[in-house]
């Protein structure tokens, strides 16, 4: 940490909450609506509020909401999907808490798509996604997370006990640690304001991380720019495992277009009858699964990335145009108009797609309340390695995750709070000893430099040899960008990049632990899956610091 008691140091702006959510994600938004009633609470959100993945979601939200559906099923289902490696406690927590989290968005004014077949009954209409032997996805048409984030928003907004910091990048959080006191607790989080360029001392009594995913750290992405996996690797810098990070998931068709960035072709799309396609317009997906284009997500992108591969072409396609233009005009808006305007219209031609980084299965160990290793920190959403996923999240279970895991926290949270230890002196950040950076160009080089040797060598399909490259890239990356960051000041491209780092280093070193093939995690060298399922925890060399008492670690499971 920068700054120290006693430093040289100017004066600076200081918040105290009693929690201190670092993300307005669909997890962070959750738990600010259930803590708001009984404390102070703030918000930090990198750029804008809906700058997050949550806003980007199409599919839906996955729960047990059909009477022909069961527990048993979803379960199950996600089970085989997560590749033997979910911890069923979790999973059966997330399923069984699934219709609660459902009603509870739906209270809030989340305006899910009704069945239009039978609008009399007032249902909502269900879709069905990769792995799921029913019809159990509640949507917003394919915009579900426009939908969720905006009410989620407008319900915040009205919270006078909330307060919100758009554009605040957390830095590092403050610990007992870094204070050199006794115990292992957090006390909140240095931040800076992207739009004055001050950093901020946010105190707080708890801290939750709902910073979502790492997927930024792949060169080709499904992700906004936020998903730099900053949650994990603070986390991970204060003493907190991490673990199941190799699993990092490829969702199989993004548009391929060039002047298309980073844009989803929603699964629900073969939910409803889409299909796979070579350039040639044959099917292929049979040849690789039972379930066709609706196999788990792993064994499509797989299948997809095998296909380009043998056949050397740029992209395969998905082509949904043997429905009625109506029905998918009606199902299909958002992804309609966005390729209509790059002149593909889907009702009548099939889409170019390619796999791209999606989703981080793994992230920050915690327990069924969101505990983390560190006192008062919590992780939830994304960010949270809760063993829900296993090996490969079944697609729309992560907002569901969301919901159901910010629920949890925040009732634990209600409970320590009136017991939890006072706040230490907490010291400005120290920006003595550093200048303004000289040359941007490290920055945007070692980005690019590091998003694009992900893709190559820890990417759909990996092997020690690409592995290794991999280390060696990423240790002299490190070395550089930490150099550079203990000297200049900080910006939030180098707060973030400091992270990619960060956590391109655990991805790496989990991937290479991993000595078996097992959902995402495929690798030339070792191509089958060993008998006895484990996870890959990785543990930081200051994790051993005292524990607080009253909070026992995260059960790794
Ligand atoms: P996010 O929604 O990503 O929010 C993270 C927040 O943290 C942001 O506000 C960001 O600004 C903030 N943040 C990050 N770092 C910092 C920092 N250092 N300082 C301050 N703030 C910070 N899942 C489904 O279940 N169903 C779907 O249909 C679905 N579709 C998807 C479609 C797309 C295109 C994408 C990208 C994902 C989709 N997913 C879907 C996955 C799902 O959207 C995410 O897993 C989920 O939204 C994550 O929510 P979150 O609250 O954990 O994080
Ligand atoms: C999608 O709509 O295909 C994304 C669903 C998910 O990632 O869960």
């Amino acid at each position: 940490m920068r700054a120290a008691a006693g430093a040289r140091v100017t004066p600076m702006t200081r918040f105290k909450h009693d929690i201190l959510i670092i993300g307005s994600g669909a997890a962070g938004l959750t738990a600010a609506l259930h803590l708001a009633p009984f404390c102070k609470v703030g918000v930090l959100s990198k750029g804008s509020l809906t700058a997050a993945n949550t806003y980007y979601a199409q599919g839906g939200v996955a729960a047990v909401l059909d009477e022909g559906d069961s527990v048993a099923a979803h379960i199950q289902d996600t089970l085989v999907a997560g590749g033997g490696l979910c911890r069923e406690q979790a999973v059966r927590f997330t399923v069984e808490n699934g219709p609660d989290a459902i009603r509870w968005l739906i209270q809030q004014g989340v305006g899910f798509t009704r069945d239009s077949q039978d609008p009399a009954r007032g249902e909502y209409h269900l879709t069905r996604e990769g792995g799921h032997s029913h019809r159990r996805v509640i949507h917003a048409a394919d915009a579900t997370g426009l939908a969720i984030s905006s009410t989620l928003i407008d319900k915040v907004r009205q919270q006078a006990s909330v307060s919100l910091f758009e554009s605040r990048v957390a830095i590092d959080l403050i610990t007992s640690q870094k204070l050199g006191l006794r115990g292992k607790r957090v006390f909140g989080a240095y931040v800076l304001n992207n739009e004055s360029n001050e950093v901020e001392v946010h105190e707080a009594r708890f801290v939750l991380l709902a910073t979502g995913g790492a997927s930024k750290a792949y060169l080709y992405t499904s992700n906004p720019d936020v998903a730099t996996g900053d949650g994990i690797a603070m986390a991970w810098r204060a003493g907190c495992r991490v673990g199941n990070l190799e699993f990092n998931q490829f969702h199989p068709t993004c548009l391929y277009h060039p002047e298309a960035r980073s844009f989803l072709i929603t699964e629900a799309i073969r939910g409803e009858g889409g299909q796979l396609k070579l350039p040639a317009g044959e099917r292929f997906m049979h040849r690789f699964h039972p379930l066709g284009e609706l196999a788990p997500r792993d064994i499509v992108a797989r299948a997809i990335d095998h296909e380009m591969k043998r056949l050397g072409v740029d992209c395969l396609y998905l082509d949904i145009s043997h429905k009625p233009a109506d029905f998918i005009r009606e199902h299909f808006p958002t992804v309609y108009e966005r390729c209509l305007a790059l002149g593909i219209d889907i009702t009548r031609q099939p889409i170019p797609v390619v796999p791209a980084a999606h989703y981080t299965c793994g992230g920050v160990l915690t327990d069924l309340n969101g505990r983390t290793d560190l006192g008062g920190l919590y992780a939830i959403g994304e960010t949270a390695f809760t063993g829900l996923h296993g090996a490969n999240r079944m697609a729309s279970n992560s907002l569901l995750e969301c919901v159901v895991f910010a629920i949890a926290a925040s009732r634990d949270i209600h409970g320590l709070l009136p017991t939890a230890p006072p706040l230490p002196d907490i010291p400005p950040w120290d920006e003595s000893q550093v200048t303004d950076s000289d040359e941007a160009v490290v920055i945007s080089h070692n980005w690019d430099e590091l998003r694009r040797f992900m893709w190559d060598y820890v990417g759909i399909v990996r092997s020690n040899k690409r592995l290794q490259r991999a280390t060696h890239r990423v240790n002299l990356l490190k070395q550089e960008i930490l150099e550079y960051y203990s000297n200049f000041r900080v910006s939030n491209d180098l707060i973030e990049l400091r992270n990619l780092v960060q956590v391109a280093e655990l991805i790496i070193r989990c991937a290479l632990a991993r000595r078996e093939s097992r959902g995402l995690h495929h690798t030339l060298d070792y191509p089958d899956t060993l008998p006895d399922p484990s996870d890959t925890i990785l543990v930081p060399g200051n994790y051993g610091a005292d524990a607080w008492s009253e909070q026992e670690p995260a059960d790794a499971g």
